[in-house]
C-alpha cells in the first residue's frame, strides 16, 4: 500500500497525536491505521525564521511541522485565507477584504511549504492536500519535480462562478488546482460550481462529491456517558423542565448565529406559550479572534444577546445563555443529548458536522428534532431535519414551533432516517472513497 501524505493547515497537536483526537484526526483515523503515513503542516509557532520540518513519530505515523514566518502567516492565514477566501468562498463577498501582499504571503508560505514537504517525498507517496489555506501546494510540489498522485480536499463551499469571478487574481489559483488529480468537494453544488470555474479556462480536472461524516458510534458512546455524567446532571437540574435548545459552533459569522439569536427572539414573540418553557443555549468559543470580521461579530452577538434577554427574560429564567470559552467536546456530546431541539442555522457551511454530532449524540428512544439551514451540505442528507432559509427569523421561530410540538412518533420516524444516513456516510467511509478515487486517478496516468 502506497505511504499517505496528509497535509493541512493545523495538524493534531501532540496530546491528540497518540489518539487521533481532534477534527480531522478524526475523520482520517481509519485511513491513517496500517499503513505507513505522513503528516504535514504548520507548528503552530511563528517566531522562528524558516528551518527544515521537524518530525517526530507514532508507529507507523509520522508527524512533520515547519514553523512559519510571523509577517508570513499573518497574511497567509489571517490576511488572505481568512480575511479574503473563508468570506468568498462562503459566498459572503461583501465581508472580503482583498490585499496584494497578502496574497504574496499566501503564496510564499505555500511556497515554504511545497519546499520542506518535497524532501521528505518519495515517488510512490498518495499526497492528500486539505483545505482552502493550501490551494496552491500542488502545483509547487510538481514545480519540484514530483509526479505521484495528489489529491486535494475542500472542506469549505465552492461559489458560483459569478462569485469566485470577483477574487483579483482568482485564475491564477485556479490554474493551481490543474496540479492536482482528485479534487473532493461536500455537495454536488459545489461540484457543479467548481467545474463551471475550471471548465472556464479549459481545465480538465474534474471535481467529485465526497461528503464528510463522523464517527457515529464513537460519538454516541460519547454523549450517553457525558450525559450521565456530573456536568450533564448539572445542566439538567438547570433547565428544571424546560425544554433545551442548544447552538454549538465556533464563533464565526458562517454560522449565522445572531440570525438564530434573532428566530428564537421571534419564537419567544409570537407563541408565547414556549416563554419561560424552553431556554437556548449557545456554545460558540472565539475563533479567529484577530481577524476583524470576527470582531465585529462578537460585539454584535454581546449587544443582542443582552437585548434579547432584556426583553425577553423573567425574574427566574433567562431566555439565552450564551458562552465563548470553549466546553470540552465530550462535555458537548452530552448536552446535545440532552437537548430537545439542535438549532443548526449557516448562512452557509461545507458540511456542518455538528448537524451530525446532534443526531449521533439522540437516545433513540427519546431523540430530539433538528432545525438546519437548507444552506448547510448536510441538509442534502439528512432529510429528517426540519429545514429552515436562516435569513427568515420567522421562519426559524415557525420551525422551532413544530419542533417543540412534535409528537414523538414523528421525531422518532424522522430521527430514524437521519441516523440512517449518518451511520451509511461516516468519516471513515469519506476517506475510503476519496482515496479510492485518487488510487483509479493514478490507474488511469500510469
Ligand atoms: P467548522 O469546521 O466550520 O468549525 P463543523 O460543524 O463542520 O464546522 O465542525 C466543527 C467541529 O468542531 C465539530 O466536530 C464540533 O463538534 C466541533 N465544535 C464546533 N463548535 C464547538 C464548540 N463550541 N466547542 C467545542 N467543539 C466545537
Ligand atoms: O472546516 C474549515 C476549517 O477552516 C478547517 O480547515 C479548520 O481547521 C477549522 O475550520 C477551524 O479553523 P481554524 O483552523 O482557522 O481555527
Amino acid at each position: 500500500m502506497s505511504r499517505l501524505i496528509i497535509v493541512s493547515n493545523r495538524v493534531p497537536p501532540p496530546r491528540e497525536r497518540a489518539n487521533l483526537a481532534g477534527g480531522l484526526a478524526v475523520a482520517l483515523r481509519e485511513a491513517l491505521a496500517g499503513r505507513d503515513a505522513l503528516w504535514f503542516g504548520w507548528s503552530g509557532s511563528n517566531h522562528a525564521p524558516e528551518a527544515p520540518a521537524r518530525v517526530t513519530r507514532i508507529g507507523r505515523l509520522g508527524f512533520a511541522t515547519i514553523d512559519l514566518p510571523p509577517v508570513d502567516f499573518a497574511g497567509y492565514y489571517r490576511g488572505f485565507s481568512n480575511g479574503m477566501l473563508w468570506p468568498l468562498l462562503h459566498h459572503r463577498m461583501g465581508l472580503a477584504e482583498f490585499r496584494r501582499e497578502d496574497l504574496a504571503a499566501y503564496r510564499r508560505v505555500n511556497e515554504t511549504f511545497a519546499a520542506a514537504l518535497t524532501p521528505l517525498l518519495r515517488p510512490g507517496d498518495l499526497v492528500w492536500v486539505h483545505d482552502y489555506h493550501l490551494i496552491p501546494l500542488g502545483a509547487g510540489l510538481r514545480r519540484r519535480g514530483f509526479a505521484g498522485r495528489i489529491g486535494f480536499f475542500l472542506h469549505v463551499p465552492f461559489p458560483p462562478r459569478a462569485i469566485f469571478g470577483a477574487l483579483p487574481q482568482g485564475e491564477g489559483l485556479v490554474a493551481d488546482l490543474g496540479a492536482y488529480d482528485v479534487i473532493g468537494v461536500q455537495t454536488r453544488e459545489d461540484v457543479a460550481n467548481l467545474d463551471e470555474v475550471l471548465a472556464a479556462v479549459g481545465l480538465t480536472v474534474r471535481a467529485g462529491c465526497y461528503p464528510i461524516g463522523i464517527d457515529p458510534e464513537a460519538f454516541a458512546a460519547e454523549a450517553r456517558a457525558a450525559a450521565a455524567g456530573p456536568e450533564g446532571e448539572r445542566l439538567r437540574s438547570s433547565l428544571g423542565d424546560r425544554a433545551l435548545i442548544l447552538g454549538v459552533d465556533r464563533l464565526d459569522y458562517s454560522k449565522g448565529i445572531p440570525h438564530r439569536f434573532r428566530g428564537f427572539a421571534q419564537l419567544l414573540k409570537r407563541f408565547p406559550e414556549h416563554r419561560n418553557r424552553v431556554t437556548l443555549l449557545q456554545v460558540a468559543p472565539v475563533s479567529r479572534g484577530d481577524v476583524a470580521q470576527y470582531r465585529a461579530l462578537r460585539r454584535e452577538l454581546d449587544e443582542l444577546v443582552g437585548r434579547i434577554n432584556g426583553e425577553h427574560a423573567e425574574f427566574d429564567w433567562v431566555p439565552l445563555r450564551y458562552l465563548t470559552q470553549t466546553v470540552p467536546r465530550a462535555t458537548l456530546a452530552g448536552f446535545q443529548r440532552i437537548a430537545s431541539i439542535g438549532l443548526v442555522t449557516p448562512l452557509r457551511d461545507g458540511m456542518n458536522l455538528v448537524a451530525k454530532e446532534f443526531v449521533a449524540a439522540q437516545d433513540p428512544d427519546h431523540p430530539g428534532a433538528l432545525v438546519l439551514s437548507r444552506f448547510a451540505g448536510a441538509a442534502a442528507a439528512l432529510d429528517g431535519a426540519i429545514l429552515v432559509n436562516p435569513h427568515d427569523p420567522d421562519e426559524t421561530a415557525e420551525a422551532l414551533h413544530i419542533a417543540l410540538t412534535m409528537p414523538e412518533a414523528e421525531r422518532r420516524a424522522r430521527w430514524e432516517r437521519m441516523w440512517q444516513e449518518v451511520r451509511r456516510h461516516t468519516a471513515a467511509s469519506w476517506a475510503r472513497s476519496f482515496l479510492a478515487s485518487l488510487d483509479v486517478a493514478a490507474a488511469r496516468a500510469a
